[in-house]
C-alpha cells in the first residue's frame, strides 16, 4: 500500500515499518547502555504511542515497569481557557527514573504538560523518548533525550499516529501529499 485517502486527505508512504524497527532498536541500544542500574518506569502517552511503546520496551534489557498514561483536555474557568491533565498514573514515581515515551514531539505543548505533571512527584530523573520530531515548530526548553526520526513539519499518520482517530493500526508512516 502506497497511497492512502482517509477523508479529504491523500498520504504516500514516508517512513517503512522495517525503517521505524531500525530506528526503535537504535534507540533502545541507547537506553540499555543509559539507564542500566536505575529502576526504570517507563509511561507511554496514549494512544499515539501504543505501537512505538511496545516495540521499544520488548528489546528492553533494562529493570523497569510499564504503564501508560493519557493527556485529557478539559474546559477550565474562564480565565483558564482549556486545560490538560493526566490521567493513569499509578505508580509511585518518586526517586525513581521515568521514561516518556511518545509518538511525536511537534510544538512541544504536549510533552511540558506531562513533564510538568510528573516532576511535581519528584522522580530521580525523567527522560524522554519520541519517535519523532519536528524541530521546525518545536518551542519549548526541555529536550527529547532519544529522538528516532527528525521530519519535516508536514502531517503523518501511521504506526499509532491518526488523522481524526483513522491510520493509527497502520505499520508505515505516510505523510499527507499536497494538492
Ligand atoms: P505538540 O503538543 O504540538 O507537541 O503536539 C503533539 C501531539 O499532536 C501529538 O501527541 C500528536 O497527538 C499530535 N500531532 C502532532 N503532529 C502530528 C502529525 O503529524 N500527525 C498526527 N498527530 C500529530
Ligand atoms: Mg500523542
Amino acid at each position: 500500500m502506497d497511497k492512502i485517502t482517509i477523508y479529504d486527505k491523500d498520504f504516500g508512504i514516508f517512513i517503512s515499518h522495517d525503517e521505524i524497527l531500525a530506528a526503535v532498536l537504535k534507540i533502545a541500544e541507547k537506553i540499555n547502555n543509559e539507564l542500566a542500574g536505575k529502576d526504570v518506569i517507563a509511561l507511554g502517552i496514549l494512544n499515539g504511542a501504543f505501537m512505538f511503546a511496545s516495540d521499544l520496551v520488548r528489546e528492553f534489557k533494562i529493570n523497569c515497569r510499564v504503564s501508560f498514561l493519557k493527556v485529557v483536555s478539559y474546559q477550565g474557568d474562564v480565565s483558564s481557557g482549556n486545560v490538560n491533565r493526566l490521567i493513569g498514573l499509578n505508580e509511585d514515581i518518586h526517586g525513581k527514573t521515568v521514561l516518556v515515551i511518545e509518538d511525536i514531539v511537534d510544538s512541544g505543548l504536549t510533552m511540558d504538560t506531562v513533564l510538568g505533571h510528573l516532576q511535581r512527584f519528584k522522580p530521580e530523573g525523567i527522560k524522554v523518548a519520541a519517535l519523532l520530531l519536528k524541530p521546525e515548530k518545536y518551542n519549548y526548553p526541555s529536550k527529547v533525550d532519544y529522538v528516532g526520526f527528525e521530519i519535516p513539519n508536514d502531517f503523518v499518520i501511521g504506526y499509532g499516529l491518526d488523522y481524526n482517530g483513522y491510520g493509527r493500526n497502520l505499520k508505515d508512516i505516510y505523510r499527507v501529499i499536497n494538492h
